[in-house]
């Protein structure tokens, strides 16, 4: 018997008014998942500060050079990714498989378009570890804990966790330095927890200037850090060499030549790997290579973008 009932629509989700983060990095990203509103805020915040394609770019790198760290060198099979942003290759998982296909991998966002793109695009590939999909908020950390996709991980070994260009969204009387804490102390002992964060400290008083006089609210909540700010998020941990540094200067790549390439001035960014003490140590992995933990005395100053760019 056909169904003669009518089609009811589904709706998946609304789409908000406004600029959505993860579509507007998308578009500083030379992506193409964004909309009207994530473009014209991009070309808004681009006109106060030209150099924000740059730092977006960075900010993505820091991700690679994190997640390789992290897989390759620390040994770390498990990675909890809080804050997704919209695909683009080389995703998270597609950077640990390369390393380690046994890496499980839970990426987390609290936007509803976001998590429906990883869910359909970011999949392990055939041999590799499940991936799992989990829509929360940062500002809920024990509700991130509590679920499947966290609880169904291994408690006997360390989880890297990656907070990548989140934390300047949580204003500081939403507490980020807690928000972290709580999701480490909810994670096994040895856990590693990469950050990476945009800052104004290197910026000319003109750009900086301008950034400000944009309209409140019509770009989303964000807050830019100094370094000692940043270094307040990773407090009490161990961080892992070099510290706590300008984004493009953790760990750079390397040409062909074994030279460091060449960082962008423009990078407003800071990036820091840290671990909780008390490391699990497993045979032939793990902690080996990273060195003495250790935190710069003084705040790192930063190169200066040209003030004529303003
Ligand atoms: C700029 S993108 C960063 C993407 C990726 N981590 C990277 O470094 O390339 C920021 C992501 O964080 C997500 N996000 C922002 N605030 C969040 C929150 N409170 N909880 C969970 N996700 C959040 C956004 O939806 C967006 O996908």
């Amino acid at each position: 018997m056909t169904d003669t009932t009518p089609h009811q629509p589904t709706t998946l989700f609304t789409l908000p008014d406004g600029p959505r983060t993860a579509s507007r990095y998308d578009f500083l990203l030379g992506g193409k998942d964004n909309l009207h509103d994530d473009r014209a805020s991009a070309a808004a915040l681009t006109a106060a500060f030209p150099d924000i394609g740059v730092a977006a770019h960075e900010l993505r790198r820091f991700m690679h050079r994190a997640v390789r760290y992290l897989v390759a060198e620390a040994g770390v099979r498990q990675l909890v990714d809080v804050g997704v942003g919209m695909p683009k290759p080389p995703n998270v998982h597609e950077i640990a498989h390369q390393h380690a296909p046994d890496t499980r991998v839970v990426y987390v966002d609290h936007d509803p378009i976001v998590m429906a793109h990883a869910r359909a695009l970011l999949v392990p590939g055939d041999g590799c570890a499940p991936i799992g999909y989990l829509e929360a908020d940062l500002r809920d950390p024990h509700g991130i804990l509590a679920s499947p996709a966290i609880t169904g991980l291994d408690h006997d070994q360390p989880v890297g966790l990656l907070i990548l260009a989140v934390l300047h969204f949580i204003p500081d009387d939403e507490r980020p330095a807690d928000l972290v804490r709580a999701l480490l102390d909810g994670l096994p002992p040895g856990s590693h927890v990469a950050i990476s964060h945009t800052t104004f400290d290197p910026l000319p008083a003109g750009v900086r200037a301008k950034l400000d006089a944009l309209p409140p609210g019509r770009h989303g909540t964000f807050q830019a850090r100094t370094f000692d700010q940043v270094a307040a998020l990773v407090d009490g941990l161990d961080l892992i060499p070099p510290g706590l540094v300008p984004i493009s200067h953790w760990r750079p790549d390397l040409n062909d030549d074994g030279d460091e390439l060449a960082v962008p001035a423009q990078a407003a960014g800071y990036a820091v790997i840290a671990r909780t003490p008390s490391a699990i140590r497993t045979p032939g992995r793990g902690s080996r290579n990273t060195g003495p933990a250790q935190r710069p005395a003084q705040p790192v100053s930063l190169p200066q973008p040209q003030e004529a760019r303003s």
